[in-house]
């Protein structure tokens, strides 16, 4: 197989060394495989200048047209995040008399179910769906007792898919909140908050603002972060010496 055109001199000159094949992980491989989404936390606050460098990572993240469309908040007042847990257990606890169909027959109105799920497709998936229940029973926590909290909010008027440069800019953060040795959670469930009028104007949920998703953070209780075995994908491959390949 041909290998990829490269000058000698550049490649001396490149700033990182090129890995040899089976290497060991670099520290971003390293923090990016041992990274674990962590339910469990410590009491302890997470001080102001450490958040900062979390959020400064999240500033730096790509987006198109660089037009970096997002909208980070910090929320470290316990009792903000009492009563938005509360008022999101609600909400759940409403939606569960409504929604079932997991469970057939056992209460709650497939058929409403099945209809909203035409329309909410990704909300009403049996995943979050069944999460919805956990919550609603006080079997799931929602930030599981992470001292702080960042929403994050995107730009509706920025070009391309601002969803996706938010995800990234949030991506960023969680592995530089891993790599300082703190624990987080990607916590989507903060979007019921958007049903409540005092939710959005304490966040500033109003146009151009749509409030997508948070993060947990926090000392983790424990040390939830290592390797995991995950499935793996197909990936198709057109090789530079036009053959096709299917990997995985
Ligand atoms: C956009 C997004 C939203 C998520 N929302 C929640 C959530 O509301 N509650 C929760 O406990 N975990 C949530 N998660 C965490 C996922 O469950 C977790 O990333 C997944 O199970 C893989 O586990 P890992 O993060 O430990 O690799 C979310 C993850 C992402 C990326």
């Amino acid at each position: 197989m041909a290998e990829p055109a490269i000058e000698t001199e550049e490649l001396e000159n490149l700033k990182v060394r090129p890995l040899e094949p089976g290497e060991d992980f670099n520290l971003v491989e390293d923090v990016i495989y041992r990274r674990r989404s962590n339910r469990s936390y410590l009491k302890k606050q997470v001080p102001e200048y450490l958040v900062r460098r979390i959020l400064e990572a999240g500033r730096f993240a790509p987006s198109a047209g660089n037009a970096q469309p997002w909208k980070f908040i910090v929320v470290q007042d316990q009792k903000m995040i009492a009563e938005m847990t509360q008022d999101i257990v609600r909400v759940c606890k409403l939606a569960k008399q409504f929604l079932n169909y997991l469970e057939p027959g056992k209460g709650g109105r497939e058929w409403l179910t099945k209809l909203l799920q035409r329309i909410r497709k990704n909300e009403l998936h049996p995943i979050p769906l069944g999460a919805m229940y956990l919550i609603a029973e006080g079997k799931l926590g929602v930030w599981h007792g992470a001292p702080t909290v960042i929403p994050i909010l995107v730009d509706m008027r920025a070009p391309g898919k601002p969803f996706v440069d938010a995800g990234i800019a949030g991506q960023n953060m969680v592995l530089t909140a891993h790599s300082l040795g703190l624990g987080t959670c990607w916590v989507s469930f903060i979007q019921p908050l958007e049903y409540y009028p005092k939710w959005r104007k304490k966040l500033g949920l109003r146009y151009p603002y749509k409030l997508v998703t948070s993060i947990a953070l926090g000392y983790p209780k424990g040390n939830p972060d290592g390797h995991v075995n995950r499935e793996t994908q197909a990936i198709d491959w057109f090789a530079e010496d036009g053959s096709f390949k299917v990997v995985y």
